[in-house]
């Protein structure tokens, strides 16, 4: 066993670079991102009628982590208060589900091609779909949102959770009216109940986290949302100024989605990190065990618990792992404590943020201080470059947790810096 297999057994964190990994401009992702923000822009009617607050588009803001101490050379993108689901998952599931609901329309010639697409928000729209079923496999956050969108068509709704998924977004779920089904397992088992159910129901679609080409394509949109609020913050990205970008990652979909965006838009000046819990780093095993075979976290004896629950997966999609395999720069592990520590860090700043959405904000020095991370640096960026990096934390949920919850989640963190300032 190497040295690196031993850390990443013993749960450290750490920073993995993916071998594979090749810096470029990228036709293929273009292409996908232009159909993307198309289709987005055509559901914006249908959004904007079903949720008048949002004039159609599910966004959030770009802040600069001066406004939280982190100084200017670090940005937030801040999914944790997107609009509707209240987290990243609004951007896949909100997606998938209405271009679900257009297709199966146009179909059975509800909505004709030029149609008003706003329609579908109306009653007979409904009668329609709530003939219909969408079905999901989630640990949380994607059944929210895929939950929230379905219902508010009038589909009937079911959302497969695991174990680790938290009591309140089970009730959040149930009080929309969603069929909860709980699992006594892991994620990706309570996913392959959920397809095998759905298999044998013509009238349910299944919204599949590990191979969902929908759910990628409604996150890589967001690229476009971070490329025009840099260019009004004044920042422009290329070869002496590179972005890098920090993404939570579960089962890879969001992260995958927004990288491949990214990759269209800023091409070679771009650079994604995957961001893991230490005891759940699905995409760091399945990436570096390469593509031929599948594998999952508890192969190398890890355990796939964490307070993280949004990242909570021991097996990579495989749809995200091909679509990476020379896109993602690396990944880097995280452990609850320091996800705790900046939760209740960020709060003080005015962020509302679930443990797996902070952890981005770990990357920045794993990457400037890590043996790793400097081997990265020297092989991809000028000095100059390094040195005037852009680096984006995605923070991906939180806006939703509840009061108790969320205070008890910043008394741990606070405790467990205080504890780590007397240790040293
Ligand atoms: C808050 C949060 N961040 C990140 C993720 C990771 O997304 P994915 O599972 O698509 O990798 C999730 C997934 O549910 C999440 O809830």
């Amino acid at each position: 066993m190497d040295e690196f297999e031993t850390r990443l057994k013993e749960a450290q964190p750490l920073l993995w670079c993916n071998p594979s990994y090749q810096p470029d401009g990228d036709d293929e992702a273009r292409a996908g991102l232009a159909r993307a923000v198309a289709d987005w822009a055509e559901l914006a009617p249908l959004i904007a009628a079903l949720w008048p607050e949002t004039s159609g588009t599910i966004r959030s803001d770009l802040r600069s982590g001066a406004a939280a101490g982190l100084g200017d050379a670090l940005w937030i993108k801040c999914d944790h208060d997107l609009p509707v689901a209240g987290s990243v998952k609004a951007r896949g599931g909100l997606f998938e589900v209405l271009v679900t609901a257009r297709t199966q329309a146009r179909a059975a010639g509800l909505l004709s091609p030029d149609g008003d697409i706003a329609t579908l928000a109306k009653p007979e729209a409904r009668a329609f779909f709530a003939q219909r079923r969408i079905a999901v496999g989630s640990t949380g956050n994607l059944g929210l949102s895929v939950g929230i969108a379905a219902r508010a068509l009038g589909y009937q709704t079911t959302v497969h959770m695991s174990h680790d998924a938290k009591a309140w977004k089970v009730q959040r779920l149930r009080d929309l009216g969603v069929e909860v089904v709980q699992h006594d397992s892991d994620y990706s088992a309570a996913v392959a109940a959920a397809r095998n159910i759905a298999a044998n129901d013509p009238l349910t679609h299944f919204v599949d986290d590990e191979a969902s080409e929908l759910l990628f394509r409604g996150y890589s949109a967001a690229a476009r949302e971070l490329q025009r609020q840099l260019a009004k913050a004044g920042i422009e990205i290329g070869p002496d100024r590179p972005l890098v970008l920090y993404l939570p990652c579960g089962i890879g979909g969001a992260p995958g989605g927004i990288a491949y965006g990214a990759r269209a838009v800023f091409g070679p000046d771009v650079h994604a990190f995957f961001m893991e819990p230490v005891q759940a780093p699905s995409a760091l095993v399945q990436m570096r065990a390469g593509l031929a075979r599948a594998t999952d976290v508890y192969e190398v004896g890890l355990s796939n618990r964490t307070e993280a629950d949004g990242m909570a997966v021991a097996t990579m999609s495989g749809l995200v792992a091909h679509a990476m395999h020379t896109r993602l720069a690396g990944v880097i592990t995280v452990d609850d404590d320091r996800l705790l520590c900046d939760l209740a860090r960020m709060a003080d700043h005015g962020f509302r943020l679930e443990p797996s959405a902070a952890s981005g904000f770990a990357g920045p020095a794993m990457l400037e201080t890590t043996e790793e991370g400097r081997a990265f640096l020297a092989r991809h960026l000028t000095p100059e470059a390094a040195r005037n990096i852009v680096h984006l934390v995605w923070t991906t949920g939180g806006a939703f947790v509840p009061e108790d919850q969320y205070q008890d989640f910043i008394v741990r963190g606070r405790k467990i810096s205080k504890h780590l300032q007397d240790r040293s």
